[in-house]
């Protein structure tokens, strides 16, 4: 079970369902995805399925059942020595009650006959929609079978179908203690993986020697999995904020972005450094990453219980605008910079803000167009709502999330000095809200000017 015990995952479903009070609960696990003619993509369990039974076999359904009793059935691939032969081993309903702890357990081929019977009777029914069409349908499938029978007065058919997502994000966004070490752990490998890419870098390698070096080090640390596709950007490919083609070579005076997370247990780590391809940062280098360094710092300082992510994302904001203004990549009143770059994440209708700026004024989200934060857990961009009511979220101990400013400056920004043009720096860390000071999981990562130079010179 992937180093969690059972009950972990047993008390997590005796939770969901004293919230959902009297119901059925029905959870899919993912399907496989083609890659290639007859090769599949590396599968990923569903999270919120995993979250909730620890099984990690595609084409699985879970049932949570609060009746008279509560139930956990499971339905899963049968056995089958020959195709295991090519597939690998399957536990099969009888697996799946004695490792997996369910009630009771079927082949999948049985799903269109028991479903019917389970969603009998029953009011209410929380279903994970959307995740997969096939699964959808299935299940209105199923539903339609109870009210025809409901019609003829056998049996009473559904009548609340409910989102299931909500009540399940909603606990995931609290980590327990068990997913808060996981988590560390799966941070500390990519942070480790990180300081490593910083020491094997040089001048003439490509993005793609140096994505497979930290790959290495987070694979053979013990993750299973990358938490998504790594990112290594030199020089102006910093700029593309989701740049994975990781193809060119590395030159000698610039900088390398690399934004690379492993996955530990299906428990994601997110990490962005930017660093000096040949060791030794340029002046002009030096200044701009201080800049996003200082915000990151003070974006670190702000998560705390009782702020929220916006609040978090002001405080970079703000520290940017000014330091922008200071350095001449902006004009103008440093606040005023910094009220529009927040409402114009707030508010995208730009005819809705009272203050916009002139025609053809450069304002900071030129340089910062993404937000500083975001939940991180099963899922690299977490679960869990960010607004309660219209107003942000606050924090909580137990929550994770990242703290991400960065400063991209493209070689097509003629409206930047020169100098700082081809210049994209981020940094990012996952950070802890506890009950006191933020706790930042992936500390162990070089990351001030002087500890980045001694990493890249294998200090
Ligand atoms: N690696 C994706 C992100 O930082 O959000
Ligand atoms: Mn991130
Ligand atoms: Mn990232």
């Amino acid at each position: 079970m992937e180093g969690f015990s059972r009950e972990v995952f047993a008390d997590r479903r005796k939770k969901i369902m004293e919230r959902l009070g009297p119901a059925v609960a029905v959870f899919p696990a993912a399907s496989e995805l083609i890659r290639s003619n007859d090769t599949t993509f590396p599968f990923r369990q569903d999270s919120d399925f995993y979250y909730l039974t620890g099984f990690p076999e595609p084409d699985a359904l879970a049932v949570l059942i609060n009746g008279e009793s509560e139930q956990f059935v499971l339905f899963t691939r049968p056995r089958d020595p020959k195709q295991e032969i090519w597939t690998g081993r399957r536990h099969g309903p009888a697996g799946a009650r004695e490792v997996f702890g369910a009630d009771e357990a079927y082949p999948l081929n049985e799903l269109d006959s028991t479903m019917p019977k389970i969603l009998s009777n029953v009011d209410r029914v929380f279903f994970a929609f959307g995740k997969q069409e096939s699964w959808d349908r299935r299940m209105m499938g199923w539903i339609n079978q109870v009210r025809t029978k409901g019609r003829r007065g056998a049996v009473s058919a559904p009548t609340e179908l409910i989102d299931a997502a909500l009540v399940v994000h909603e606990k995931r966004i609290i980590k327990e203690a068990d997913e808060i070490d996981r988590m560390q752990r799966a941070a500390r490998i990519s942070a480790d993986a990180h300081t490593l890419a910083m020491k094997a870098c040089s001048p003439g390698m490509t993005e793609r020697e140096l994505q497979n070096q930290l790959e290495h080090c987070c694979l053979s640390r013990g993750a299973q999995a990358m938490a998504y596709e790594t990112i290594v950007a030199g020089g102006a490919n910093a700029c593309v904020l989701h740049y994975v083609e990781n193809s060119a070579r590395l030159n000698q005076g610039d900088l390398v972005l690399i934004d690379a997370g492993c996955e530990l247990d299906n428990y994601a780590s997110d990490i962005s450094r930017t660093f000096p391809v040949s060791g030794r940062f340029t002046k002009t280098q030096r200044r701009v990453y201080e800049i996003v360094l200082e915000a990151q710092s003070v974006g670190i300082k702000s998560v705390r219980k009782g702020e929220t992510v916006h609040s978090v994302h002001s405080s970079v904001v703000n520290l940017l605008a000014e330091r922008l203004v200071e350095l001449g990549l902006l004009d103008g009143d440093p606040e005023r910079h910094a009220r529009i770059c927040l409402k114009s994440a707030e508010t995208p209708d730009e005819d809705a803000r009272e203050e916009r700026l002139e025609d053809g004024e450069i304002g900071l989200h030129h340089y910062y167009m993404h937000n500083t934060s975001h939940w991180l857990g099963l899922d690299c961009h977490d679960v869990g709502r960010y607004r309660e009511a219209g107003a942000w979220r606050r924090l909580e101990p137990g929550m994770i999330l990242t703290v991400e400013p960065g400063l991209y400056i493209s070689s097509e920004a003629d409206y930047a000095p020169e100098a700082y043009r081809g210049i994209g720096i981020r940094i990012e860390d996952d950070v802890l809200v506890t009950e006191d000071e933020p706790e930042i999981l992936t500390e162990s990562c070089a990351k001030s000017v002087e500890e980045v130079e001694a990493a890249c010179l294998g200090r």
